[in-house]
């Protein structure tokens, strides 16, 4: 499978990036970064580093590696909400990839995984207390995102994770307990959020929107 791959650098996304790099099922990952990667990681033979200087405006040879691609991981994303990033770069990337003439004779359907939050608020009427801005600009995205489904051959997931702790063999006692207390609603692990967006990018998932309690249970049920 050929996958492209934002956000590789990000404290979730570097934890998906590594998983895939080890994952058999991906032979090919097209890493669009906005800048130069200072991670070593980065340089893997199955691995095509692109410099994009604007995400809502691909060159031609961006366009070409993205066309023939299986699926899309996209841990790009903000803590403010930003729209630009949450909204209009994954809709242009849809546009872009649906408008191909490669796509119409696609055999298997398209999987953009979409890294989201257990918080964020597809309802812009609610009156949320706690970081309304960012909740409401990223549950725009949930809802773009979803929306990708409505077209044939093209399916949108939104994986939805509380509280991101480290991976759960590298983080520390506390983090460990932390994350016992606080439980799968409030918190997930990075290694698991990553199986998940690499499971559903390969084989897809029942629902759209994958909670932070389904990342738990799926991460646990694929490992058995
Ligand atoms: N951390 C958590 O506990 C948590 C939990 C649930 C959901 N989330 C959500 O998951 C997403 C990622 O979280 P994170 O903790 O991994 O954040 P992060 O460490 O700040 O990483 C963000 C990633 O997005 C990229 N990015 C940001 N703005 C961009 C832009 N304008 N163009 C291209 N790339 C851009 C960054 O690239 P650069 O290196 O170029 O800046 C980086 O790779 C966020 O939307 C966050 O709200 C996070």
């Amino acid at each position: 499978m050929k996958v492209v791959f934002t956000g590789s650098s990000g404290y979730i996304g570097s934890q998906v990036f590594k998983q895939a790099l080890a994952d058999k099922r991906i032979d090919k990952i097209v890493n669009l970064v906005r800048r130069l990667p200072t991670n070593s990681s980065v340089q893997h033979d199955k691995v095509r580093t692109i410099i994009v200087k604007d995400f809502n405006n691909y060159d031609k040879e961006t366009i070409t590696e993205i066309e023939d691609a299986d699926a899309a991981i996209w841990c790009a994303g903000t803590f403010t909400g930003d729209q630009v990033v949450h909204v209009e770069y994954p809709t242009t990337f849809y546009n872009v990839v649906t408008s191909r003439p490669a796509f119409k004779t696609r055999t298997t359907p398209f999987r953009f995984v979409y890294l989201g939050g257990a918080f964020t608020e597809p309802d812009q009427s609610k009156t949320l207390w706690f970081m309304p801005t960012a909740r409401k600009g990223s549950g725009r995205g949930q809802t773009a995102v979803a929306d990708f489904s409505r077209m044939a051959n093209f399916e949108g997931y939104v994986v939805k994770p509380g509280i991101a702790l480290r991976a759960y063999d590298e983080a520390s006692w506390l983090a460990r307990a932390f994350g016992w207390l606080a439980g799968s609603y409030w918190t997930a692990w990075n290694d698991e959020v990553a199986k998940v967006m690499i499971d559903v990018a390969s084989g897809g998932h029942r629902d759209v929107l994958i909670s932070s309690r389904e990342i738990a249970e799926t991460a646990k049920s694929r490992s058995d």
